[in-house]
């Protein structure tokens, strides 16, 4: 009898098993250039109190308890934003930076990713000196999400070097939820953005 050793070819990821245009899916793409719509709201689940978009729910939870018992002590600082909050949020940053700073660090109204509930913002309370600011990157939370965050399904969605891309400075704290395959296979293909995997325009406003 014959005995297969060889390995099996991978077989292809299937890109579009989600769309990344539908505001519900897991995949979609949110950017400058991709806006979803102003009365899009998601089927929220709470989080530790917070509301997020019903898939993201049970990951993040794990990653929050996972978290906990390494001692990194994240708090989320924010989840689902609705239009109306997002525009709030960004108004602020414009009035305290000007508008060209603001649009580097955060997304007008029906640009931002937290509208959809896949979005979330951790905190070091701890340690709050890097909090929202690049220097996350080099705290023990911050290098343990770099490192671990793709395990649970979230990526790190703003990384330095892709500011053209995604149109934002690198966010270290700001995680999205797009299931652990996706995720996987971002890392295996080490591929920094969606819109490098989709082939999807990115970058600054049209
Ligand atoms: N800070 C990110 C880009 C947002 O406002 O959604
Ligand atoms: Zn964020």
């Amino acid at each position: 009898m014959r005995v297969e050793t060889s390995a099996q070819p991978r077989p292809a990821f299937d890109r579009t098993r989600h769309s990344t245009s539908d505001p519900r899916s897991i995949w979609v793409v949110v950017n400058k250039k991709h806006p979803i719509d102003a009365g899009y709201r998601p089927q929220i689940d709470l989080v530790r109190g917070y509301q997020v978009a019903a898939p993201a729910a049970a990951a993040l939870t794990r990653l929050l308890d996972d978290s906990d018992v390494l001692g990194l002590g994240f708090k989320i600082a924010s989840a689902y934003r609705s239009y109306g909050y997002q525009a709030d949020v960004y108004s602020g940053v414009v009035e305290s930076s000007g508008r060209p700073a603001a649009d580097r660090v955060s997304a007008r109204p029906g640009h931002s990713e937290h509208q959809t509930g896949l979005a979330v913002d951790l905190v070091a309370p701890d340690d709050p000196a890097c909090d929202f600011d690049a220097c996350f990157a080099g705290t023990p939370g911050g290098r343990w999400l770099a490192r671990e965050a793709w395990r649970y399904g979230f990526v790190v969605r703003y990384r330095p070097g892709s500011a053209t891309v995604t149109g934002y400075s690198p966010e270290p704290w700001h995680l999205r939820y797009v299931g652990r395959a996706l995720a996987t296979e971002l890392r295996r293909t080490r591929t920094d953005t969606l819109e490098v995997f989709f082939d999807i325009t990115g970058g600054d406003y049209p």
